[in-house]
């Protein structure tokens, strides 16, 4: 890549085969398969939407690319390499927030906590507090920069790891059910973010079933089904072939097309 924006058929991440079996007692024999044969391959400067119903394998995939979750089988190359080669550059380009708001909670206070990503990737002094201060300014905390980070509500802490991300700067995003506690305007903040990330070239990957909201922005609809790709393609292609069992609601019945599903206007 010669500077500019990445070409879209610039491979992030090649997925063959890839499975995951987790063992244990109470399921069938050999297992639970939470994901069985997924091949894609995600493409730098796309955003990918994963959608699927509860249960579906959506995390665990999440888990997988980031390498935070061994595979069953399969493989998954980051750039070209196998995944664990691949760790030390995975982290620095990747961002991720968590479907659980909590779990990601690292500083004692907001501004340590967002300013924690950057300072780990060594920005410093006048940058980082640019950073740390935009990031805040964009998800509406800067009132709360100096309130602990526990004491957050659950939207409000599901805001705070957005602005992690943001000021970390990352290539590549992943947002699990990044909707999920937010009000209206906590929506409308991750919708831009989602938008202004894409048009400045950065991959998103977003896990949800809140097709509504975000789907205007997609390139790519992705419908896993109890740990199976069912599909995967253009957005408007893949609804007209939406099969009521994947549990997905198609959300032009409340919008005349793929292109107003969402509620920021694009
Ligand atoms: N550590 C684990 N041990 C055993 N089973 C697991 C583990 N993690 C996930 N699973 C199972 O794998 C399946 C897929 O889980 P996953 O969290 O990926 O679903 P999801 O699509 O993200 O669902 P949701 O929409 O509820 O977030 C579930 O049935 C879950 O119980
Ligand atoms: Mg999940």
């Amino acid at each position: 890549m010669l500077g500019g924006s990445p070409s879209l058929r610039e491979i992030l991440f090649s997925v063959r085969n890839l499975s995951k079996t987790f063992p244990g007692t109470g399921y069938n024999e050999g297992g639970f398969r939470a994901l069985s044969g997924l091949n894609l391959n995600i493409f730098a400067g796309e955003c990918l939407l994963v959608a699927g119903s509860n249960g579906s394998g959506k995390t665990v995939f999440m888990k997988i690319l980031a390498a935070l979750m061994d595979l069953s089988g399969g493989e998954v190359l980051f750039r070209g390499l196998p995944l664990e080669k691949a760790v030390p550059r995975l982290r620095r380009e990747l961002g991720l927030v968590f479907q659980d708001a909590d779990a990601q909670i690292i500083g004692e206070t907001v501004v340590e906590d967002v300013a924690f990503g950057p300072k780990n990737l060594g920005a410093s002094g006048s940058t980082l507090e640019e950073r740390v201060n935009r990031a805040l300014e964009s998800m509406g905390l800067s009132a709360k920069r100096d309130f602990s980070s526990r004491d957050l509500s659950g939207g409000e802490k599901r805001r705070l790891a957005v602005a992690g991300i943001l000021a970390m700067g990352c290539e590549i995003i992943i947002l699990d059910e990044p909707f999920a506690n937010l009000d209206y305007f906590g929506v409308i903040q991750v919708l831009e973010l989602i938008r202004d990330q894409k048009k400045q070239g950065k991959t998103l990957i977003v896990l949800t079933h809140e097709l509504e909201k975000v789907l205007a922005f997609a390139d790519r609809l992705l419908i896993l089904d109890r740990g199976i790709l069912r599909d995967d393609g253009k957005p408007e292609e893949v609804l007209d072939r939406l099969l009521p069992e994947y549990g997905i609601r198609d959300p032009r019945q409340s919008y005349r097309s793929a292109g107003d599903c969402t509620w920021l206007p694009v």
